[in-house]
């Protein structure tokens, strides 16, 4: 008996990153490229709703759902997705995707709610298999699963005249910003610390029973995210956008002081900390951004998406794909791939955020778009190929077991 390398198809569904991060990558692209598209002329429609569309159901959620699908499994001790769950999860975000490069928008955010629901569905059942609670920061991973089906369905009934232009809005804030926003504090809590290596941190996630501890955290986790959701409907309904900025800033600044303290960082001048902190550092800043610039929203919002949202993405996709594939111990090194990408996307961030406040703003859009495409393909051509790889040492409880227990064949 000799057992055989397991397949890329097999590998996929025991672990969803190895299909949709390349996936995600690519539509990150194209809908970044869509601006010199526009400002050239080539394209002659504004692609304002498509580019988003691309950015967060697309290349955001893709990664989401490829970290989601693989993490969350083994961290409650539960099954790995099974191919009959995962396909249909890969057709119905490359349909979406699809539906919104052919400006079918509603179309599009329908079938974005049914592949959340769907990719739900099969988390919910693992969820009554397992045998371990979630960290308790993942109550925001809920709430941000909500904010994104709730947004599409609101923004998707209020472009029919269902519902006022007021929902329609706070659709739009839910999916373009709280969405992402609540994942990345609910997931982020759990791995930035320890991408940090932040001392005494990392124990205290470590309990997955109904512990007091464990309550506590859950409970500190849905306070600000209350807060959160309360800040958006301040901007929406109440028409104050600065008051809004002001809770909206101060709590995500407090819980991540709490619960990542990056000052507290050993060696923050290394890869992985110092991308981590910049981008903490962007989000708080874009977050804040409105206190001083209160015209410049579409400004402020991009510092948040580019050097907060896109630059964490990148880092734990480094570190989910080098994990998975038998290069773990790459992650602590230097990593050039993501020290050009942190750094181009940086400077993107920049130039996006000051092309707002200028009249050559199609110029500097465009360099922006360019810098943050070129750091996605330095990115994917150095840290993608790797998702081919199995980790030759994953065994046990973890997704690929199943994966190489069914490749195990004789000969
Ligand atoms: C790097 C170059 C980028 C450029 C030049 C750019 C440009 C723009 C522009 C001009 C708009 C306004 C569209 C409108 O409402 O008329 C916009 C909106 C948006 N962009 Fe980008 N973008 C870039 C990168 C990104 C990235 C990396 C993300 C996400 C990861 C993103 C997500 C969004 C979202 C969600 C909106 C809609 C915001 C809203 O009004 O709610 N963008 N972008």
């Amino acid at each position: 008996m000799k057992a055989t390398r397991p397949g890329f198809l097999q590998l996929c569904s025991a672990e969803p990153f190895r299909i949709f991060f390349p996936l995600a990558t690519l539509l990150g692209i194209s809908g970044v490229s869509l601006w010199p598209l526009f400002f050239s002329g080539i394209h002659e429609f504004y692609p304002g709703v498509m580019h988003a569309r691309l950015m967060i159901e697309g290349f955001l959620s893709g990664y989401v759902l490829g970290f989601l699908g693989t993490a969350m499994p083994r961290l409650l001790s539960a099954p790995p997705l099974r191919a009959a769950e995962l396909w249909p999860l890969v057709v119905l975000h490359a349909l979406c995707a699809g539906l919104h490069i052919g400006h079918q928008v509603v179309a599009g955010d329908v079938v974005f709610v049914v592949l959340l629901l769907t990719f739900a569905g099969c988390m919910i059942r693992r969820i009554h298999q397992r045998t371990e609670l979630p960290p308790p920061g993942f109550v925001l991973v809920g709430m941000g699963y909500l904010c994104g089906v709730a947004g599409a369905l609101l923004w998707a009934a209020g472009s029919k005249g269902w519902v006022s232009g007021n929902w329609l809005l706070f659709g739009g804030l839910l999916l373009n910003q709280a969405f992402v926003l609540y994942l990345l504090l609910g997931v982020g809590t759990f791995l930035l610390p320890r991408f940090l290596a932040l001392p005494g941190i990392v124990l205290m996630d470590e309990e997955r029973t109904a512990s007091p501890g464990w309550r506590r955290r859950a409970l500190f986790a849905l306070s600000a995210g209350v807060l959160i959701l309360a800040s958006y409907c301040i901007e929406t309904f109440l028409l104050a956008p600065q008051p809004a900025a002001i809770l909206r800033g101060v709590t995500v600044i407090a819980f991540l002081g709490v619960m990542v303290p990056i000052h507290r960082t050993p060696a923050p001048w290394k890869t992985v900390p110092l991308a981590v902190n910049l981008a903490l550092l962007s989000l708080a800043a874009g977050l804040i951004f409105p206190l001083f610039w209160p015209g410049q929203r579409a400004a402020g919002l991009h510092v948040v998406f580019l050097g907060g949202f896109s630059l964490i993405t990148f880092t734990v996709g480094t570190r989910v794909v080098l994990g998975h594939s038998g290069f773990g111990h790459l992650f602590q090194g230097r990593l050039p791939a993501l020290q050009i990408a942190a750094a181009l996307i940086m400077v993107g961030t920049v130039l996006r955020a000051i092309g707002d406040f200028l009249i050559t703003r199609a110029t500097w859009l465009n360099w922006a778009s360019a810098l943050w495409m070129l750091a996605a393909v330095v990115w994917a051509c150095a840290i993608l190929p790797k998702v081919r790889h199995a980790d030759p040492e994953d065994s046990g409880t973890c997704a690929g077991s199943r994966a190489k227990a069914a490749a195990a064949t004789s000969h």
